[in-house]
């Protein structure tokens, strides 16, 4: 037991022995939920999914091709699918990313030969992996997955190369009925007689970097250039500019300020959200990713707390040039992002082992998300399969579920519920960071709530020591309560091929005394909580 539990621990027993009595259930966290003050709807395009073409992404990830052996649906790797249903994935981003902004839609419609053309990862691939684009998945087979899977697609334009021209019929291509356009008609002739309904479009991507290399100025004439005349088909288009420059600590504000500050005055340019980027970035980590010590663990969750004070700050600025708010935050990129050196293989560019400690980094992340509902109206993670932050690592027939997925799992249950405010009353952790110890939450967490029923997702982050909580509602009664938990012995647990069930969920037993739920959560896990409230 180190110092801090020592002292928690002696606290409630202290309380025990001054009441003259040992005390039922010694709580370490009192938490206060508020269902009467449900707020707003925690969208649930917070639980989206950014698929790019890199690496083993697509190819050997998501597409197997239609004449593959390993079980797919339209070429669309079946198990893929199935457990995307299973999580209720709302929305995909795609075609990237860096790669978007050299995508040119054309390739990748009609039947084979499609062209090969130029990836933009190809220039970080290693020697002798062949990275050249097929383009044998492309509009039509994405909108298909979209469809298996119920998600909406989210695409993202070609700022960087392309023209306004190209973008608006692409536009046309995806949303027009097949008798009014003839680029419609041709995506009738190619097999999809339905418009494709797109509703979510990306005005480039990272357009400070990859996406161009532009100012801020420079990007606010090319967006109105290519949202001016945006054709005017269902859905009214939900249209997403690129936000600040950097992804990481090195994020700046001048890139969002310079942004609006180019906009004042246009009266025909939407701008519905603004996308922005934020990766725990442990690219120049010295540690190894499947293995490291407390320091690492605990560094890692803390930067994924952070993301609270990017949200915050971002959405102050913001407030300066839209006082209502009709912009929303789009984190369309977010997850931890590792050095290299532990992919699954060398095609599989920026893909890395995914352990315990990345699903309570996943876990703090939504709970700031819920937290700011008001704020964030979509996140994708970066990246869904077989890169950074992903929920599945896939090569040939092998395919194994990451302890991220079952943090997306845990948390289904605050999709389109409002958020309700909870107060946490723990002791803070000391832990090592920065030149020696640094503090941080001993418990944080959000919740939600739907059909009466309340959703509580809390992450104990401790290495040392479990906590008990005590589970009061402001009003209304507990009237049931039951809980599902994700942890393991040894913090580093992952999946991996050979064992893809070392991580899972379990069920957690949860008691109710007088309407208020207590509930034992162990050391380094993610709980989730589902309450009937009468
Ligand atoms: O997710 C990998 C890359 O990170 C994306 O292509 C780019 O947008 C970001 O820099």
């Amino acid at each position: 037991m180190n110092r801090r539990n020592l002292l928690r621990a002696t606290a409630c027993t202290t309380a025990g022995l001054l009441a003259g009595l040992r005390p039922a259930f010694a709580a370490d966290a009192e938490i206060e939920v508020s269902p009467q003050d449900a707020g707003p709807e925690i969208s649930p395009h917070i639980y989206g999914h950014f698929i790019e073409h890199l690496g083993a992404v697509i190819y050997d990830g998501i597409w197997v091709g239609r004449d593959s052996k390993i079980a797919n649906v339209d070429g669309i790797r079946r198990r893929f699918i199935e457990d995307m249903k299973r999580i209720g994935a709302p929305n995909y981003r795609w075609p990237g990313g860096c790669f978007a902004d050299g995508y040119h839609w054309r390739d990748g419609i009609g039947r084979a030969p499609r062209p090969r053309t130029y990836n933009y990862w190809q220039g970080q691939t290693p020697p002798g992996v062949d990275h050249t684009e097929t383009n044998q998945f492309g509009i039509h087979e994405f909108i298909r997955l979209c469809r298996l899977t119920g998600a909406e697609p989210y695409l993202a334009a070609n700022v960087g190369s392309g023209s306004p021209q190209e973008f608006h019929d692409w536009v046309l291509y995806c949303n027009a009925p097949a008798n009014t356009a003839s680029v419609a008609a041709e995506r009738a002739a190619n097999g999809d007689p339905e418009p494709f309904s797109v509703k979510w479009w990306g005005v480039g991507n990272e357009s400070w970097g990859c996406g161009g290399d532009m100012k801020p100025q420079e990007y606010a004439t090319l967006y109105r250039r290519f949202v001016t005349q945006f054709p005017a088909y269902a859905p009214r288009p939900y249209l997403v500019a690129v936000g600040p420059r950097g992804h990481s600590r090195d994020m700046d504000l001048e890139w969002t300020t310079g942004f609006f500050e180019a906009m004042q005055g246009g009266h025909r340019s939407r701008v519905d959200g603004l996308s922005m980027h934020f990766y725990t970035d442990f690219r120049n980590s010295k540690e190894k990713v499947s293995t490291f010590g407390a320091r690492g663990w605990y560094d890692v969750i803390r930067e994924g707390l952070r993301t609270e004070n990017v949200i915050e700050r971002h959405w102050a600025l913001m407030g300066n040039y839209d006082p209502n708010h009709h912009t929303k935050l789009i984190v369309d990129e977010w997850g931890v992002w590792y050095r290299p050196g532990e992919e699954t293989a060398p095609a599989h560019l920026l893909s890395q082992p995914l352990t315990l400690r990345d699903a309570l980094h996943t876990a703090v992340t939504f709970d700031v998300f819920n937290r700011h509902a008001d704020k964030v109206a979509m996140a994708n993670v970066a990246q869904t399969i077989n890169c950074i932050h992903s929920l599945f690592l896939a090569q040939g027939d092998r395919f194994t579920r990451t302890p991220v997925y079952y943090v997306f799992e845990m948390y289904k249950n605050h999709m389109g519920a409002r958020a309700v405010p909870l107060k946490v009353r723990c002791d803070e952790l000391s832990v090592p960071g920065g030149d020696g110890t640094v503090k941080m939450p001993g418990l944080s967490g959000s919740a939600s709530l739907k059909d009466g029923k309340l959703a509580l997702t809390l992450t104990n982050p401790s290495l040392d020591s479990p906590l008990t909580a005590r589970i009061k509602l402001a009003s209304g009664t507990a009237a049931e309560a039951r809980a599902i938990v994700l942890t393991h012995a040894d913090m580093t647990a992952r999946n991996t091929f050979d064992r893809p069930e070392e991580v899972k969920l379990a069920p957690l037993p949860v008691s109710l005394r007088g309407g208020t739920v207590e509930v034992a959560i162990p050391k380094h896990a993610v709980v989730s909580i589902e309450v009937r409230v009468s």
